[in-house]
């Protein structure tokens, strides 16, 4: 099994939820823990702990990090859904994280376990900045990290697609420090994330199972919808979860990627340029079909 530690912010984009319970019904993985970034990351860690219990698991440490960019003028952009449809005032006084900073817990893990932790991150890269300034020694440490994060724009679909990518833009300075940390990287960004959305039908799929968990889920959807005024939405940190446990839907290629973080319009972009001695593997296509049935069908399953 893999070991892997999930940082995330889940509750705004439903598709960490969806992540994180994907990582959890997965025998491939190990989850050695689930830590939480940017705004509040208390709320965060409680919803993560919700999905936990829905699912029956309860030895899996939660641990709440960083709530601000490294930059702390930064804003956090923070829509106010979050906890909506999984958490209730009540259950929030039984939901208690580890009592421990999540940057601390990063450095511990890593530490105690050398050369076999997967960092997953799908949330902007503040906690993991902040452990590789507080503790070096965890980048040779580390496995590698697997990023949902950025936009290459240098493959086929470049036209269509934004400049910056949300993640990255919420903490550039944290992004950079990471990407010229010299930590392995597979960076999974727009290219391909945009390429594997769920719609109706999928929703359908996910509500006919009748579980408390998959009700839960479709509920988280719904308010994210309704939130996007759309029927589907990108299952961005899926896919980028997915490379620990299924490679083969992704191919890559590797690049020496820079953070913006100084631009008049282009700060948190990702300039992604070719290169085949760097550390890092950039997702240049996806297979959506394989991709798309093979998260369904995980969600829907009994594991
Ligand atoms: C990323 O930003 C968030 O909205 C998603 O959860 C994902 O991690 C996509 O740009
Ligand atoms: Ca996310």
């Amino acid at each position: 099994m893999k070991k892997v530690i999930i940082d995330t912010d889940v509750g705004t984009d439903v598709d960490d939820a969806v992540a994180i319970t994907l990582a959890l019904k997965s025998p491939e993985l190990k989850v050695e823990g689930i830590t939480t970034v940017y705004g509040n990351t208390l709320l965060r860690a409680q919803i993560v702990l919700k999905l936990l219990k829905l699912m029956g698991i309860d030895d899996v440490p939660v641990v709440a990090g960083i709530e601000k960019p490294l930059l702390r003028e930064r804003e956090v952009w923070w829509p106010g859904h979050e906890g909506k449809g999984i958490l209730t005032d009540e259950a929030k006084r039984d939901l208690k994280p580890v009592d421990k900073h999540a940057v601390d817990f990063l450095i511990e893990k890593i530490l105690e376990n050398p050369k076999e932790i997967t960092l997953v991150t799908i949330g902007p890269l503040t906690n993991i900045a902040a452990a590789i300034i507080k503790e070096p020694k965890i980048i040779e440490n580390v496995m590698e990290i697997i990023m949902m994060g950025g936009v290459a724009r240098i493959f086929d679909n470049a036209p269509e697609l934004p400049y910056i990518e949300h993640n990255i833009k919420c903490d550039p300075e944290a992004a950079s420090v990471v990407f010229d940390s010299g930590i392995p990287i597979t960076m999974v960004g727009l290219d391909v994330t945009l390429k594997v959305p769920i719609d109706r039908s999928h929703l359908q799929r996910i509500k006919d199972v009748g579980t408390e968990l998959t009700d839960t889920l479709v509920r988280l959807i719904e308010i994210w919808w309704r939130f996007l005024k759309s029927d589907s939405s990108c299952m961005h940190d899926p896919l980028a979860l997915s490379y620990c446990i299924k490679p083969e839907f992704l191919e890559t290629t590797n690049c020496k990627v820079i953070v913006e973080t100084q631009g008049k319009y282009t700060v948190g972009q990702t300039i992604v340029i070719p290169d085949e001695s760097s550390n890092i593997k950039v997702a240049c296509s996806v297979d959506s079909e394989e991709f798309i049935k093979f998260l369904i069908d995980r969600l829907c399953s009994k594991i």
